[in-house]
């Protein structure tokens, strides 16, 4: 693997595989959330982000789209630093279900913890989690305040995204009451239920996404405001837990094909993490079978060959 990439790498690598990947076919919008299945299929944007704050960009990178699972990565980071990483561990878990994002299975199979902050059903504890307990208020402004720490601007709630999440959530719901019944639900279920549908109805850029990324990929050192937004020990967590779950059951084959630990988001977005190298951040609405988009995935990939970097 690469010791530095530069922007001088980057400039026409990122135009390059916006030209390759534009006008691959396949895949869907998300249709189980009414307002997803609406927007335009052809919007596609990639943006890097490197540690020295520099951002290369091509495409739709300023559309500001639905931040979707990804935000289950800013509510992970929010847990870790609020309670350190064993107890995210203890109440949480790190481990694959190796299943889909929204399987009630399983919570069943796995009834001692919910798996991992990743999925939905971890995202929920981990947003029941979320200091200071019992006051919502107080506790979404945690939220958006860590986001806007790691992506370097404010993210904001698209209110016809959160409506219309919010109409249509019902496995969601019995998630958070299934938790309840396993005791891994630290609040209210409902309250929880409803940060999580919040978060995940946030508006984001590729470019904020990107500079996010490479948040966690500088060891939560902020490129662009160079504030230090988590302890540097937190850095390694975040991107195992990414690396194990972050395109749920095709992890294994996304990370065997790309070796760039990635997490996807219905909304089309997806947010890669290349230790110590740079973040990327590709987003287009439609999507594979597991809820993965497309031309994201195929962007990032082309761009980690050409440079030859690999986690593994
Ligand atoms: O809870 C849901 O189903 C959505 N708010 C988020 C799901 C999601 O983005 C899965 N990712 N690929």
């Amino acid at each position: 693997m690469k010791k530095t990439i530069t922007s001088n790498d980057l400039k026409n690598l990122v135009n390059e595989a916006h030209a390759q990947v534009k006008d691959l076919k396949g895949g869907k919008n998300a249709n189980y959330i009414p307002f997803l299945d609406k927007i335009d299929s052809n919007l596609f944007g990639i943006s890097v982000c490197l540690p020295s704050g520099e951002v290369i960009e091509a495409g739709d990178t300023n559309y500001v789209f639905g931040i979707e699972s990804v935000s289950k990565v800013y509510t992970a980071i929010l847990v870790l630093r609020q309670y350190g990483a064993q107890a995210v561990l203890d109440k949480i878990g790190a481990d694959a279900t190796g299943l889909p994002f929204n399987s009630i299975m399983a919570i069943l199979l796995e009834n001692d913890h919910p798996s991992t902050p990743l999925v939905n059903a971890g995202a929920i504890s981990a947003d029941s989690m979320v200091k200071p307990v019992g006051n919502s208020e107080a506790k979404w402004k945690a939220i958006t305040d860590n986001m806007r720490e790691l992506s370097g601007s404010d993210l904001k709630l698209l209110d016809e995204l959160y409506k219309s999440e919010s109409e249509t959530n019902f496995n969601n719901r019995s998630i958070a009451w299934l938790l309840k019944n396993f005791n891994r639900i630290y609040d209210d279920p409902d309250m929880s239920l409803d940060l999580y549908t919040r978060q995940c109805s946030m508006g984001v850029t590729a470019k904020q996404l990107s500079i996010a990324a490479c948040t966690i990929a500088n060891n939560g050192l902020n490129p662009v405001t160079k504030q230090q937004v988590f302890d540097p020990s937190l850095s390694p967590k975040i991107t195992s837990l990414i690396a194990t779950v972050g395109f749920y059951e095709h992890t294994g084959d996304w990370l065997y094909t790309s070796g760039v630990p990635a997490k996807s988001g219905v909304g089309g977005g997806v947010l890669g993490v290349v230790p110590g190298l740079f973040g990327i951040a590709a987003f287009a609405p439609p999507l594979d079978e597991a809820g993965n988009s497309v031309k994201a995935q195929a962007a990032i990939k082309y761009i980690a060959q050409k440079l030859n970097v690999n986690v593994f």
